[in-house]
């Protein structure tokens, strides 16, 4: 499974990018404001630290606008793919987009339905959002799981992004639903890492270490 690093923090990526785990980056309006800074900007930024895919996400509401903004977008380097938000004229802008060569990773994925239908327009990658499902008391691995199979029935190649990552359970889910990607945000990675019996076997070894020299 691939992991990407959902985060528009330059510092994280560079973290993250030096354990040698990283196979993309994730950003939304949110992650880039948090950061003081523009999509156009930090995307850029980005594209010169790492060579990886890149989402990027487009605020036009109408499907003309979207076009317009994810050309402009998926311009500013050639890793970046374009995110657009479940709907209709984000349907009808991933088939001109996709079209043109275009990735296009759509988001707020919240049903294996919607998923179904951005895979038939085009896009390249789905989004669906685990930790907001589980909030609204859904299970989020339902989705995730309901979306792979119908992807492996159907062999569309659209891969499926588990986002909206809130612990290491998630990855978990995420990765034994048969997601092809998880984009993790940089806590969880760090947690990840993490296990008790990890710190108290290297604890022991380091004891006894220092005994035998003795
Ligand atoms: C996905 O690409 C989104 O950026 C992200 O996973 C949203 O997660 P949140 O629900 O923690 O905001």
């Amino acid at each position: 499974m691939k992991i990407f690093i959902d985060t528009a923090n330059l510092d994280m990526i560079r973290e993250i990018d030096s354990w040698g785990i990283l196979d993309g980056v994730t950003t939304n309006p949110s992650l880039i404001a948090k950061e003081g800074t523009d999509t156009r900007t930090r995307v850029n930024e980005i594209a010169k630290i790492v060579d990886v895919p890149i989402s990027a996400e487009a605020m036009s509401s109408a499907s003309e606008d979207m076009i317009k903004e994810g050309r402009e977008l998926s311009s500013i380097h050639p890793n970046v793919n374009v995110k657009l938000p479940m709907g209709v004229e984000s349907l009808k802008a991933t088939k001109v987009l996709s079209g043109e060569g275009i990735d296009i990773n759509m988001t707020l994925i919240f049903s294996a339905q919607q998923a179904l239908l951005a895979a038939k327009a085009g896009a390249r990658y789905v989004s669906p959002f685990v930790g907001r499902l589980d909030d609204i008391g859904m299970y989020g691995s339902d989705v995730m799981r309901q979306i792979t199979d119908i992807f492996c029935n159907y062999g569309y190649d659209t891969e499926v992004i588990a986002a909206s990552i809130r612990g290491p359970m998630h990855v978990l889910e995420a990765a034994s639903a048969g997601c092809d990607i998880a984009t993790v945000p940089y806590s969880v990675l760090q947690q990840m890492v993490s296990h008790p019996k990890t710190d108290e076997g290297i604890r022991n070894f380091i004891r006894d270490y220092e005994k035998s020299k003795k």
